[in-house]
């Protein structure tokens, strides 16, 4: 059975709390933008890709049970819960591109005269999110094999050699439509018989590694071994690990990536070490607008998750806490990135999304 971190038919949608995970698998319905926003926020959905999946599907939700006098009242109406999603958490940018995507359909449907009414219009634009679902899984395949290509031949080694691979965060199934990104690439990489092995950090503080991608590597009994945050120096330098694989919550022009705080001292450690770094993300995590990682707004979290781990106080009382949520690794501690349409060096990034994007006009 795979894992599901979305389920979704027409006007029906319900996600996995992965708050309760891994301990209780509870779906709750998000009948609306209101409890997408929530849900979003409050970290029940989280992981870029599914951010915005569940942001636009929330939306279609909604759409679905309400009507509109007519298409211009439709269209402010979208504009104004896009907005709104895009406020829920503001490192990641893939909500922010779904919103700018379905804004453009939203607009070209208001002013096509071939479309003839509200109704008419929200059909086409819940179709129009709809797609997102099924693309970001097939996205995701195309990812995991072009990753594991990649992370193959820098590795280099005998036909038969395998890779013990290193990933941060959750970037699997639970954090996209399904399969996962770096999470995928580990996936592939297992399923061509060429992973040794596969490490995950714990994630301090939010543990997404210990509570969920440690979860998805033994539901898909993936050999695997988790480690302290702290210990990834000792990892690399005792055993072998082949590549850094992770994900990415926004990746700037020039490819400085912000992903889950503790990546960045991941990257250096790698450099020093002599280890490939590669980050796996859909093209709807690249802000081609943001020109470098600095002008990335970093999420800062609440204190208790670092102060307390499952309600429990462990930490002093009284001692101040810095957290933020995410960090930017410098685009030159970066080996690669891995995309659906392939694995580019981050200064040829800009130019070639810049290409795929004139193809596809
Ligand atoms: O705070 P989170 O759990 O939303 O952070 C998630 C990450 O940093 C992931 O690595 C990133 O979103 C990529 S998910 C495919």
């Amino acid at each position: 059975m795979t894992l599901q971190a979305i389920k979704y038919s027409s006007g029906r949608l319900e996600i996995l709390d992965q708050l309760l995970l891994p301990h209780q698998s509870t779906y709750i319905p998000v009948s609306g933008v209101e409890d997408g926003w929530k849900a979003i926020h409050s970290m029940q959905v989280r992981g870029a890709p599914a951010i915005a999946i569940v942001g636009s599907l929330s939306l279609a939700v909604e759409l679905l049970t309400a009507t509109f006098d007519d298409k211009s009242i439709l269209r402010q109406e979208v504009e104004g819960k896009l907005n709104y999603l895009c406020s829920a958490r503001p490192t990641a940018v893939n909500m922010k591109i779904a919103a700018e995507e379905l804004t453009l359909e939203t607009n070209r449907l208001c002013s096509d005269d071939s479309v003839p009414n509200a109704e008419d219009m929200k059909k086409r634009l819940v179709a129009k999110i709809e797609e997102m679902l099924e693309k970001d899984i097939s996205d995701n395949k195309a990812i995991g094999d072009y990753g594991a290509k990649a992370m193959l031949s820098s590795a280099g080694g005998s036909p038969s050699s395998k890779l013990r691979v290193l990933t941060h965060c959750n970037t699997g199934s639970l954090a996209t439509a399904g399969y996962g990104t770096a999470l995928g690439v580990i996936r592939s990489l297992f399923a061509l018989g060429k992973l040794e092995h596969a490490y995950c950090t714990e994630t301090r503080p939010y543990n997404q590694g210990a509570r969920l991608t440690a979860y998805e590597l033994v539901h898909e009994k993936i050999p695997s071994t988790m480690v302290c945050d702290s210990a990834v120096s000792a990892l690399m330098k005792s055993k072998t690990v082949s590549g850094v694989v992770v994900g990415a919550d926004r990746i700037a022009a020039n490819g400085d990536t912000a992903n889950k705080i503790g990546t960045y001292q991941i990257a250096v450690l790698a450099k020093y070490h002599g280890v490939p770094f590669y980050v796996a993300a859909p093209l709807t995590s690249i802000d081609l607008d943001t020109a470098n990682g600095d002008r990335i707004v970093i999420e800062e979290r609440p204190a208790v998750e670092m102060t307390h781990v499952g309600g429990k106080q462990v930490a002093a009382s009284g001692i101040n806490c810095w957290n933020p949520a995410f960090d930017v690794t410098p685009a030159d501690l970066i080996t690669a990135i891995i995309t659906e349409h392939g694995a580019f060096s981050p200064a040829e990034l800009a130019a070639k999304i810049a290409n795929l994007t004139e193809a596809s006009v």
